[in-house]
């Protein structure tokens, strides 16, 4: 063992000020549904540039959510990348439709223009662009062939809170109907769990809201019941008690029925509510997001200078493009000129105190999948980019010195198994 400090590929860096904004929600009167969800949703569209922002207990539900908004068919198909957490293809199959996996690019490891060509056919209906790493795809490129289509684009940022796109940030859904963000610790911001959507869209944003509680409303605007009684003209008290007779349709049984109390369930919706307490962390968060973006693209530019000019090592160059939040700094190993492989190397980083994780494993290696039968000769760069990649410690915390001894250990083991 060289050193005793353990690094993990991703992790929080949380501040007083993030854990007293959390305490004075704790001290306050709402817990869940107060005013903080929607003062960190306003903070969302005024970073991102959205017009409107729902927040939802995680990245999972807000996929869910943006898959399922308007209705699927069991015939109906979603072109996504491989190279995802499965969270985003199990979207697809919460919402009744088929995964369509379309092979990634080598170089940034975003889902390649020509494969989503191959798979589009009559039943396709929506494309879900993972913007890995935090590297931006080309979104222009995809909206025209959404728009050639006629499908709608959900792009998933998990990854990718403070990314920019052609100098934009992602998530303004410029070429987009909707873009999810997850909140996990390891990302970028973080509310512990928690996720969001962004739309330009008023009848997609109305219906996430309805969604994401229960399918249920309390705008009496919106009721579709007779229930304009329930503010304007309440019924009085010796009416209420008047047990209805046998005309449904008359006026004072709507009147009690329809009180202040009344609300409304009009579709059938989910509890992916996001509390307050998270909220409030989220907030104090995206204050710092410029200075969190700014250490982490510091620390990928270290790990670049430490390992450029070798054969044995490989990573991404942005697209000229994209200006990525990175959530991930992937280091591409080349085994062939290794007299060691994969596991071997994963287990002598992790005895040495580097808990690293590989992004991703293909979903369509998963059992669950394979059960539908994808081929993996069918995703040759998704493959290779499983036998290659690593993913390295980033995030905020990390210090010189914790960089210099992360690359320090790499770069021993991986002399250390070069044939000499
Ligand atoms: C690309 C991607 N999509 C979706 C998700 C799901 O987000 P969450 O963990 O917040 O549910 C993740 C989580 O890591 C992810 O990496």
């Amino acid at each position: 063992m060289l050193f005793k400090k353990k690094y993990a590929y991703g992790k929080q860096s949380i501040s007083l000020l993030d854990i007293w904004s959390v305490i004075k929600v704790l001290r306050s009167d709402f817990l869940t549904q107060g005013p903080k969800v929607k003062e960190f949703e306003q903070a969302i569209c005024d970073y991102t540039g959205a017009k409107y922002c729902v927040a939802v207990s995680n990245g999972t539900a807000a996929l869910h959510l943006a898959v399922a908004i308007f209705d699927l068919k069991n015939t109906d198909e979603v072109i996504t990348s491989p190279i995802t957490f499965v969270a985003t293809a199990n979207s697809i199959l919460y919402s009744g439709a088929n995964v369509k996996f379309a092979d990634i690019n080598l170089e940034d490891g975003c889902i390649n223009l020509n494969e989503i060509k191959k798979y589009i056919t009559v039943n396709t209906k929506r494309i879900i662009p993972v913007h890995y790493a935090g590297i931006s795809c080309d979104m222009e490129k995809i909206y025209q062939i959404a728009h050639e289509n006629n499908l709608f684009i959900i792009e998933d940022a998990a990854h990718a809170i403070g990314s920019e796109y052609k100098g934009e940030k992602v998530g303004n859904c410029k070429y987009s109907d909707m873009t999810i963000f997850s909140f996990h610790p390891v990302k970028t911001i973080t509310t512990g769990e928690g996720g969001a959507i962004t739309t330009n869209n008023k009848e997609i944003y109305e219906k996430l809201l309805l969604l994401r509680s229960h399918g249920i409303t309390k705008n009496n605007s919106c009721f579709v019941s007779p229930a304009q009684f329930a503010i304007s003209e309440q019924p009085v008290i010796s009416e209420m008690f008047v047990i209805p007779d046998s005309d449904p349709g008359s006026s004072y049984i709507n009147k009690s029925l329809y009180g202040a109390w009344y609300y409304e369930q009009q579709v059938l919706g989910f509890n992916y509510r996001l509390p307050d307490i998270n909220a409030a962390l989220g907030i104090s968060q995206l204050k710092k997001i410029d200075k969190f973006i700014k250490r982490r693209r510091e620390i990928v530019e270290f790990y670049k200078e430490s390992f450029m000019n070798d054969s044995r090592f490989y990573f991404f160059s942005e697209p000229e493009y994209s200006k990525a939040a990175f959530h991930l700094f992937p280091l591409f190993i080349n085994f062939e000129q290794l007299k060691i492989n994969k596991i071997e190397l994963f287990e002598k980083l992790k005895n040495n105190g580097l808990n690293l994780q590989v992004h991703y494993i293909p979903v369509y290696r998963q059992p669950y999948y394979q059960n539908f039968g994808f081929k993996f000769n069918n995703y040759p760069n998704s493959e290779k980019f499983y036998t290659i990649e690593l993913s390295l410690p980033l995030y905020y915390d990390l210090n010189k010195r914790d960089l210099k001894k992360i690359v320090k250990i790499i770069k021993q083991l991986i002399v250390l198994s070069s044939p000499t």
